[in-house]
């Protein structure tokens, strides 16, 4: 089983990094294919917690060959303060591995990710403000820098150059701002490329000879279904393809050579930033989900709203992604409340709908459809097999299971490596 991937199954935050974490022992490779420092992933090991952004969490296991795929969009100061810091920490990074195809975040375009968004007021998306969707859209326009450009300074201020051109007419006669320089953009592009030259790699090439080798390599995904760019609650999505397709494109390792898509969810569902969210609770059982879940954003420090589970959700991720195993997480979080309603479908003006509505006004006017479950009181954190929790959390998790199309093979209760309770393997 070489090739097996990670991804969200709601709006991002489900505990991605926790999970890739995990498998880092039994993994060769873990590479991030999509996304950039908009992710957050907090990880915890033996009390110590590590805050990731840009680089994949496998960079924490001592074994893990860690990658940076074509897929993702770099900012080379987070990438480097980021490496710092967890040298600093003696965390070895030394086999990071950084596509020469993947796209570089020009200081122009976290500019304009903020300049747009006071721009849309009202309709803003409320993004990370790193520069994502702009350097996304640079991609797709053809005027983006990749990492292969800033080891040639002509090749490099040729494509500044483009790229400015039209950006500083939209700067200056739109947003009312200064026009950035080439020089200045040309030199701050620079300033890291020496020391990222010895990462820079042909990954694909890389991954796809790691993979003949038998060796086993994992993708993690950055973001979620929910806010993938072709299947998320357009507009309110993120600017990369966040689901189990992403991986491809963003990695150059072929869909026939994928075996196992993991699906990471949430005992509940959290979203941050604007956009639709049917189970959202804005009243005080809100407070306790985000309070005793610490949802707060790792990237921003943003309140996540926060609702119950939505199984219509889950069975669309489960669908789009193809998933083979649901990992849910934090069902500790849980513990103490009475009664755990879950959406089973949605009412939109009337008529059920059992599935995701294709049209995205009818996902705006969605209101849940809720079945509720008995909850527990017992402490479920020291719970290491399925018989360990009580008998309505194993209820609820067999209840979600039949509800989300895809079976549970391990279920979080704690943020730590080893609270996990494993249902099947996950790898093998
Ligand atoms: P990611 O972006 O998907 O990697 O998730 P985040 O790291 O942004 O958010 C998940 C948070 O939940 C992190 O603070 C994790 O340490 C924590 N976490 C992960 N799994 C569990 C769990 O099973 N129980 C609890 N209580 N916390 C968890
Ligand atoms: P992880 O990997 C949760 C959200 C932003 C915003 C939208 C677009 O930690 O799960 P962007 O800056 O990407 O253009 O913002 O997407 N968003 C996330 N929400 N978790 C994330 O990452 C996110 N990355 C982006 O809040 O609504
Ligand atoms: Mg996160």
């Amino acid at each position: 089983m070489p090739a097996v991937v990670v991804v969200g199954a709601q709006w991002g935050d489900e505990g991605k990094g926790k999970a890739t974490d995990q498998l880092g022992a039994q993994v060769d490779y873990v590479v991030k294919f999509n996304g950039g420092n908009n992710a957050g992933h907090t990880v915890v090991i033996d009390g110590e917690k590590y805050a990731l952004h840009l680089l994949p969490s496998g960079i924490l296991s001592p074994g893990v060959t860690p990658v940076i795929g074509n897929g993702v969009v770099i900012d080379l100061e987070v990438l480097f303060q980021e490496i710092d810091a967890l040298v600093t920490r003696g965390v070895d990074v030394s086999r990071l591995l950084v596509s020469s195809a993947a796209h570089v975040i020009a200081p122009y375009n976290r500019t304009i990710d903020k300049v747009t968004e006071r721009f849309l007021g009202k309709r803003k998306i409320g993004t990370t403000g790193r520069g994502i969707g702009p350097t996304y859209a640079d991609k797709i326009n053809r005027v983006g820098i990749r990492v292969q450009d800033l080891f040639d300074e002509n090749i490099l201020r040729q494509k500044v150059e483009g790229a400015l051109d039209q950006k500083n007419h939209l700067l200056v006669k739109v947003y009312n701002r200064r026009a950035i320089t080439v020089e200045e953009t040309v030199e701050d592009l620079l300033r890291y490329a020496e020391r990222l030259r010895p990462m820079v790699a042909d990954t694909p090439l890389i991954l796809n000879r790691a993979l003949d080798a038998g060796k086993i390599v994992l993708f993690e995904g950055g973001q979620a279904t929910m806010l993938d760019v072709d299947h998320g609650t357009y507009p309110f999505v993120t600017s990369s393809n966040a689901t189990a397709g992403g991986v491809c494109t963003g990695s150059g390792v072929g869909p026939t050579r994928i075996d196992r898509v993991i699906g990471v969810v949430k005992a509940y569902a959290t979203r941050v930033g604007e956009g639709p969210f049917p189970t959202e609770l804005l009243d005080e059982m809100g407070e306790f989900l985000r309070a005793t879940g610490g949802e707060f954003g790792v990237t921003t420090g943003r309140p996540r709203r926060c609702g119950w589970y939505d199984a219509v959700v889950a069975r669309y991720s489960s669908r789009i992604n193809g998933l083979t195993d649901f990992v849910l997480t934090k069902l500790d979080v849980l513990t103490g409340l009475e009664k755990i309603p879950v959406c089973v479908a949605y009412d939109v003006d009337g008529v059920r709908y059992d599935e995701m509505p294709a049209d995205q006004s009818n996902f705006h006017h969605a209101k849940p459809v809720l079945v509720e479950y008995d909850g527990w009181t017992e402490d479920i954190t020291q719970a290491r097999t399925f018989e360990d929790l009580p008998v309505n959390a194993q209820r609820y998790v067999l209840a979600l299971e039949e509800l989300s199309g895809t079976r549970i093979s391990a279920i979080g209760v704690g943020p730590g490596r080893d609270a996990t309770i494993l249902r099947h393997d996950l790898i093998g």
